[in-house]
């Protein structure tokens, strides 16, 4: 059996791997596969563990001639024709739960980071502008009695939720299904997109990315906003039109927006640098050395299952 990974990961996965006899090909490079590349290594492979950036379309899945799993080691798996991998019988896996707590944490980093000005100060502190104490320096606000509203109430933003919740925020959540638990432990109130967007304070986005929420928070929706809000984005950047927000920023009609990921990932919209009201992160929601190397053991544990004949244990197709 050969398995081939397009990335170096946390070496539980390989160890997991060759343990049973599966050979193991690691792609050595550090940086993303062009699509020939991508192609040209998993035409004969029988298990892949891909990366969110690895974009499997039909013209690599109906090349994957004795394909039996895809294990994306994210839990977001929208660079996956999840479908058309069924038809060809190819299971696809994700990694929930074990970075729920990373990208939760990160969610409420860059909310305290867009909230207080952190990154605005320390820049000033490095750039020897310090000049001692002031009244007005990069005033900010506050998160108790704030309303932190999630878009998806899923393990993320459920997580998410509850540590804000810790601050004295309300929650408000918009989600298809009620989520007793959230309800339960932060007396959260299920509302529409549109009330959540005219009453939140903080907006937080924890959906997945499908055609349906592809721009949903378009430039209207964005116009419901309070000019004192906040937009937290660690889930898809495609979620909302990033064009649309760089205008709000800029005329300042919201008071600031934390990224963790981007529209055109990694290509960056230039405007955004110009911008003082932004925190800019690389996509590290679950870059911690704890969810990585769980998300590494998940994935290896998906492709062993399958490739014994068991069932995988996070299928998503
Ligand atoms: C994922 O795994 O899909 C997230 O983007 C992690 O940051």
């Amino acid at each position: 059996m050969k398995v081939f990974i397009t990335r170096k990961i946390p070496d539980v996965a390989v160890e997991l791997l060759r343990k049973k006899n599966i050979n193991v090909i690691v792609y050595q490079k550090d940086k993303q596969l062009a699509q020939r590349e991508l192609l040209k290594n998993v035409k004969d492979v029988d298990g892949v563990i891909s990366l969110l950036s690895d974009k499997f379309d039909r013209t690599i899945i109906a090349q994957m001639k004795q394909c039996r799993i895809i294990a994306n080691y994210a839990v977001g798996f929208n660079n996956i024709d999840i479908d058309f991998a069924k038809q060809k019988n190819i299971i696809v896996t994700n990694t929930p739960d074990v970075l729920t707590d990373a990208t939760a944490d990160l969610a409420v980093a860059l909310t305290l980071s867009c909230a207080r000005n952190i990154i605005e100060g320390e820049n000033l502190v490095r750039n020897g502008k310090f000049k001692g104490w002031s009244p007005e320096l990069l005033l900010g606000v506050e998160l108790k009695d704030k309303i932190f509203g999630i878009l998806g109430a899923g393990r993320i933003g459920t997580a998410a939720a509850i540590r804000a919740h810790a601050f004295g925020t309300k929650i408000l959540y918009f989600s298809n299904s009620k989520n007793n638990y959230l309800e339960l432990k932060t007396d959260a109130k299920k509302v529409s997109l549109d009330f959540l967007l005219k009453h939140s304070d903080i907006v937080s986005i924890h959906l997945p990315l499908t055609p349906k929420t592809f721009h949903l928070l378009s430039s209207d929706k964005l116009s419901l906003l309070k000019e004192t809000a906040i937009i937290i984005n660690t889930a898809r950047g495609e979620i909302v039109d990033e064009k649309a927000l760089i205008e709000f920023l800029k005329a300042k009609k919201i008071f600031s927006a934390g990224f963790d990921v981007y529209e055109n990932e990694p290509h960056l919209n230039l405007e955004l640098l110009k911008l003082k009201n932004v925190v800019l992160l690389p996509h590290i929601g679950s870059a911690s050395f704890e969810a990585r190397s769980k998300m590494a053991e998940l994935a290896a544990k998906n492709i062993v299952s399958v490739l014994s004949g068991k069932a995988p244990l996070t299928r998503v197709n």
